[in-house]
């Protein structure tokens, strides 16, 4: 273990005491309280070694998907999945992008799926008004999940009225029509109650008409419902509490099958899965979310419900080599901040860099680097934006983790950035990678779908200006090129063999190329 892993492992404990005694606890006991500090500083460490760099081999049995096309460069969002996985229709009023998505339906799965959605949707135009998103559509083939989470805004102080409040936010401010669709509840939900037949019960005061009634909601707006569980007995809220007490028995260890078909039949569409009771009985991390695939395919056929499978288990035991067979996304490193912490480019491009495993990504299979801090405490809109990038090249699920209800223009617009998203959601799913690297100054390109294609990030880490090169044949581009720089939504002309661009420090500049 080397020693920022062991500094991980010392800080991560304490940085959630610390959290927790700063947090709004709701009814915390003296009792809970030292269970939470015994959790935390003695047992509760994180033990596992970090994640390994290098790709992982790609396991056989990821599916490959079938790509949408998406025509028009300038276009709007989404990939084939997306579309896939939308029920209705976009039309507005930009340039025109029309995807055939290919991947809708739940037949995948197995039980020939809902039948209110499936169909290719249709896009017309950068800003267009959303039609509803349908319930359905195949996880394993969609484009990176986007949506919001509620974890990092708000820890575990979460109850029906601030999920709505979020879930409307996301329609409101125009997240839901740029793209946007999962409102995933994190952690704070449940306690780790059960009934004498071991079935999860809820606290009707915060969650009247139970989980449920909060699914049927955020369906009503024409999203998807996302929630979370643990692998373990006992999850991150035992371990860990922040802004609750501490909840022993909020894992799903167990119960696996009753609980992954409970969250079905609520109807919800995505279930992210912990690792802090499994990280703490040591269990073997494949062979748990292996069990927990196939309760949610048994849930699957039994509701008709596709659910998305967020493994969250922070790249430890290699998840990039296992997890694209199980699951849509995968964690590969621990959180990019801690409930309190300000936003830091430091920790976002560690978990950018930890994410680097091109060849375990593929249609519906993602490498996830963790939700966005974007909007965030701590961050300029310089830096909101190569947050943003980064996670683009990389084609990272993109789940926002701000407080969607009061976000600034600025940050509504960069996160709704339709030729952002477009990358982003590219239905190749390629994982961006690096080709130089100057001191620092660095250059990642992505290709994309369509016709000579590049994504390409010139990414300064340096302390110094400077400027970054991309020659066109490093991206496997001839010798001319036309550039546009995406944040700038500005056409640079054709150019011969290169281009280069003076980047600030700590800064990035993103290029579409396209090549002749
Ligand atoms: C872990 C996960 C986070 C979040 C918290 C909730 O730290 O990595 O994303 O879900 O647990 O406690």
């Amino acid at each position: 273990m080397n020693i920022s892993t062991r500094a991980i492992n010392l800080i991560w404990p304490v940085v959630r005491i610390v959290a927790l005694l700063s947090a709004t606890v709701v009814g915390c006991s003296s009792n809970e309280s030292a269970k939470a500090g015994d959790g935390g500083s003695g047992s509760g460490g994180l033990s596992s070694p970090p994640p390994a760099s290098g790709a992982g081999g790609r396991p056989s049995g990821a599916s490959a998907g079938s790509a949408g096309v998406i025509v028009g460069a300038a276009g709007a969002a989404a990939g084939g999945g997306f579309a896939g996985s939308m029920g209705g229709s976009l039309a507005g009023s930009g340039g025109l992008a029309s995807m055939n998505g290919g991947s809708g339906g739940a037949g995948a799965l197995g039980n020939g799926g809902r039948s209110d959605g499936g169909a290719a949707g249709s896009l017309i135009g950068a800003a267009g008004q959303s039609g509803s998103a349908g319930t359905s559509g195949d996880p394993t083939k969609a484009g990176p999940p986007m949506g919001w989470a509620s974890w990092n805004t708000f820890a575990a102080k979460i109850d029906y009225n601030v999920i709505k409040g979020q879930a409307d936010a996301m329609v409101s401010s125009g997240l839901k029509a740029a793209g946007y669709q999962y409102v995933n509840i994190d952690e704070g939900w449940w306690q780790g109650t059960r009934d004498s037949a071991g079935n999860i019960t809820i606290d009707q005061s915060e969650w009247p008409g139970g989980m449920k009634a909060i699914a049927d909601y955020i369906h009503s707006l024409g999203l998807k419902a996302g929630l979370y569980t643990d692998a373990g007995k006992d999850g991150c809220g035992y371990y860990f509490p922040t802004g609750r007490p501490a909840a022993p028995g909020s894992g799903s260890e167990g119960h696996y099958d009753q609980d992954f078909l409970a969250f079905s039949q609520w109807g919800f569409d995505f279930v992210k899965v912990d690792w802090c009771g499994g990280d703490k009985e040591k269990l073997d991390a494949q062979t748990a979310y292996k069990g927990i695939a196939s309760a949610i395919d048994k849930a699957t056929k039994q509701t008709g419900r596709p659910m998305a499978l967020s493994v969250c288990n922070w790249g430890v035991q290699s998840p990039w080599n296992w997890a694209p067979a199980l699951s849509t996304m995968w964690r590969t490193s621990y959180d990019i901040i801690y409930y309190g912490e300000n936003a830091d480019m430091k920790r976002v491009l560690a978990n950018f860099d930890s994410a680097q495993h091109p060849t375990a990504q593929s249609p519906g299979h993602y490498n996830d680097p963790d939700m966005l801090i974007v909007g965030m405490t701590g961050f300029s809109g310089a830096q909101n934006r190569t947050h943003l990038s980064l996670w683009a090249i990389a084609g990272a699920p993109l789940l926002a983790g701000n407080n969607l209800a009061t976000m600034n223009a600025d940050t509504k617009s960069v996160l709704t950035n339709a030729e952002l998203i477009a990358i982003d959601q590219d239905p190749l799913a390629k994982q961006g990678v690096r080709i130089s690297d100057d001191q620092g100054k660095q250059v990642y390109n992505k290709v994309l779908s369509g016709n000579a294609r590049r994504a390409v990030l010139l990414l300064n880490r340096s302390t110094s200006a400077g400027s970054i090169t991309v020659r066109f044949s490093d991206v496997g581009l001839g010798a001319a090129a036309s550039v546009r720089n995406v944040w700038a939504a500005q056409d640079l002309g054709s150019q011969m063999t290169s281009y280069s661009a003076t980047v600030p420090a700590q800064d990035s500049v993103l290029l579409l190329l396209t090549g002749t």
